[in-house]
């Protein structure tokens, strides 16, 4: 954790979700209306058909929503594109944009990627940048370097810390069940707060919330929030248990 930044945890609920799960968020809401609200901020990034519902289920409560992606394009002829605009209509403030199943399963570059997180900031939006290395990339002894060619290529000049959201998940670590050591987490957050200094600035470089993706659970999560520089967590399979969000959360908190 950075003491001075308020953590931030977030829920990917990727291609999953129906009308009755809205009820995941509204018991998400009673757990941290009641416990936390005041130490850490929680969104849900529902399917986008569920974005509106599940902002009229979180009114009243602090919990924000937000989109899973967005288009670099204001509006038009872009037949399933969703605009950063709509998902604020919808009542979102976050989109997750670079995903890591958004870069592989639909070629999406850096250059895809910023102009997606300057689409949403234009609508204010903030945008939650994806960034991490494969498997590979870590074998081979250049996870450092992917991840800062990703951040040099996917932020946006300017950004802030009220602007901008930057998430390291290694992609090896998504959905498997394998984490990171902390020593790795640590190493590699540090790096990417010196390269945001590099890119921003230093004051935004040391305001922007910096997430751990990639198999956080109740049971590692105390571990993986410990480690310096880490501003909470990007959360996907989890998130769609009320009980372990809360308890990701509470473990921010
Ligand atoms: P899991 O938490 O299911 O590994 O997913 C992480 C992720 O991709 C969040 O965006």
């Amino acid at each position: 954790m950075t003491r001075s930044i308020r953590p931030l945890v977030a829920g990917n609920w990727k291609m999953n979700g129906l009308k009755a799960d809205l009820a995941i968020a509204a018991e998400v809401a009673k757990g941290y209306d009641a416990e936390f609200a005041g130490a850490v901020d929680l969104a849900i990034c529902p399917p986008a058909s569920l974005l509106y519902p599940t902002s009229v289920a979180l009114i009243g409560s602090r919990i924000a929503t937000g989109g899973q992606d967005c288009s670099t394009q204001a509006s038009g002829a872009f037949t399933g594109e969703i605009s950063a605009a709509m998902l604020a209509d919808a009542g979102g403030t976050f989109a997750i944009v670079g995903h890591s199943e958004r870069r592989t399963l639909h070629g999406e570059s850096n250059a895809t990627v910023k102009a997606k997180a300057e689409a949403a900031q234009k609508a204010r939006i903030v945008p939650i940048v994806c960034v991490g290395e494969t498997k590979d990339e870590r074998e081979a002894g250049k996870a450092l370097a992917m991840v800062k060619k990703q951040l040099r290529g996917s932020l946006p000049e300017g950004s802030t810390a009220a602007t901008l959201v930057v998430a390291y998940e290694p992609v090896w670590a998504i959905g498997t069940g394998l984490t990171p050591t902390a020593a790795d987490v640590a190493e590699m957050h540090e790096a990417i707060r010196t390269e945001l200094a590099r890119l921003l600035g230093k004051a935004a470089a040391a305001g922007v919330r910096l997430l751990y993706g990639g198999s956080v659970k109740p049971s590692n999560a105390a571990e993986l929030m410990n480690v310096a520089n880490v501003d909470g967590a990007l959360v996907g399979g989890a998130s769609l248990k009320a009980g372990d969000f809360l308890a990701i959360a509470r473990a921010c908190a």
